[in-house]
């Protein structure tokens, strides 16, 4: 799966150790610095840290082939989470997200996991879903035997007049089923679903097309109508597994971790935030990447509520003296078709992993999203999720009251004290210590100067 990686890496002349010795006090290096050692892990090329330090943006005639109205382009930070070591391979990971304390978070607990213990992924499954749906049903028995009959006709000109290109890649329409559903009137709902290998694309135009192509043909022979053509983002058939385990740790601590995965396990209104934090670490790569990640937001809570209760997308156990995690969910992505091949910066995100297949990356955020639900679990089983986070957003809070470069460090550092004070921090406190700092320098008592 990693051939290319470790080839690219042992032509580098680096491999594990070095990987990690690169990413020592990365977060304390400037952006520069940072910079030069992704490409000495060989992450980067020189032309992509040249365009990164250049600061250039990417070109907005771009944005016109994949939206419509253009006005200009959003931007939002890209970020490096370090320490990851997946499947014994240490990797660079991008992410593109706007919430503070997420990459550190996850470097951190990468960091954590990788000195007690180990991440392993694998996914299983290949097929992905979409639904051909005849509202009414005229005749079961009759569509019945026409699908069982057909089915083989069916994907064969799937294959042959549509989905040729995947086919031709090793993939393709493999499967064709009928599922009745009671509309409780009386009347049946026929639902066809067709299975197809989208190999390295994340399936959805093409699936979207076979479907609507096979209306024709089902309609003609089977003499029913089909009300509706679309794929399903509940793909259960092709899921991404990702374990953690972390060894040595202290006993009331991995108790505590199990009673907060149970407590999102039993509690469908923990499980919303629960997952919400395993998606902190996966959604921000696939922004980076160009992939779609309300579909995979869709598969990933469809899937937590598949026994009919919304429950957690993780597990975490403690089995002879170890903790364990669990991670299960679709994760469709692709890394050939649309903005992933595309966007400058998607196709850099991709290279800085050197990943080969849609299954590598899904894989790492498999891996990212139960790290970062590792981290969250501890930090709110312990300290709770203020000392981390408010550190990281005093930050946010300096710049959002106008704080000047040469105000900053004092206003920080007066937020930190009173964070450590009264556990507590808010943009009010940030604009009177604010206040406080510019009375002092104009030599005012300390309710003059109004922000
Ligand atoms: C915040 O973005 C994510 C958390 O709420 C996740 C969790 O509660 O498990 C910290």
């Amino acid at each position: 799966m990693y051939e290319h990686s470790y080839t690219q890496r042992k032509a580098k002349n680096l491999m594990t150790t070095d990987m990690k010795e690169l990413f020592c006090g990365f977060s304390k290096l400037d952006r520069k610095e940072r910079l030069d050692r992704l490409e000495q892990m060989g992450a980067l090329s020189a032309e992509d840290k040249e365009f990164l330090l250049s600061g250039k943006s990417v070109d907005i005639k771009l944005a016109e082939h994949f939206i419509e109205n253009v006005i200009g382009h959003f931007q939002i930070p890209m970020g490096v989470a370090t320490n990851f070591v997946i499947d014994g391979r240490p990797v660079a990971i991008p992410m593109a997200v706007e919430e503070t304390s997420i990459i550190a978070a996850a470097s951190k607990t990468a960091r954590w996991i990788d000195e007690n213990g180990a991440i392993t992924t694998e996914v299983v499954g290949e097929n992905i879903i979409g639904q051909i749906q005849i509202d009414k049903v005229k005749n079961w028995q009759r569509l019945e035997g026409f699908i069982s009959l057909h089915k083989k006709t069916l994907i064969h000109l799937a294959n042959t007049d549509v989905a040729q290109g995947l086919k031709a890649r090793g993939g393709g329409v493999n499967d064709i089923t009928l599922r009745k559903l009671d509309r409780g009137d009386g009347m049946q709902m026929a639902v066809i679903h067709v299975y197809a290998n989208p190999v390295d694309a994340m399936g959805a135009n093409i699936m979207n097309q076979v479907c609507e192509f096979l209306k024709k043909p089902i309609e003609e022979a089977s003499g029913e109508t089909v009300t509706m053509c679309i794929l399903s983002n509940l793909v259960d058939t092709k899921v991404t597994r990702a374990k953690v385990i972390v060894r040595g740790l202290e006993a009331e601590l991995m108790e505590r971790i199990e009673e907060a995965s149970l407590f999102a396990q039993l509690d469908p209104y923990r499980a919303a935030t629960n997952n919400k934090g395993v998606l902190n670490g996966i959604d921000p790569i696939l922004i980076a990447t160009g992939n779609d990640w309300r579909a995979v937001e869709a598969g990933v809570h469809s899937y937590a509520a598949r026994e009919g209760k919304y429950s957690s997308i993780t597990k975490w156990k403690v089995k002879n003296n170890e903790l364990v995690g669990f991670f299960e969910a679709p994760i469709i992505l692709g890394v050939v078709g649309g903005v992933t091949c595309l966007h400058p910066l998607a196709k850099m995100a991709i290279r800085m992993m050197s990943i080969t297949s849609s299954d590598d990356l899904s894989r790492i955020c498999a891996a990212v999203g139960i790290a970062q639900n590792l981290g969250a679990l501890r930090a709110l089983s312990t300290v709770g999720i203020i000392e981390g986070h408010m550190k990281l957003h005093i930050r946010n809070l300096t710049l959002g009251v106008g704080a000047t470069e040469r105000e900053m460090p004092y206003v920080q550092s007066r937020l930190e004290e009173i964070l450590a004070l009264t556990k507590r921090i808010t943009a009010r406190n940030a604009k009177e210590v604010l206040m406080e700092f510019r009375n002092r320098a104009a030599g005012k008592p300390n309710n003059e100067v109004n922000l």
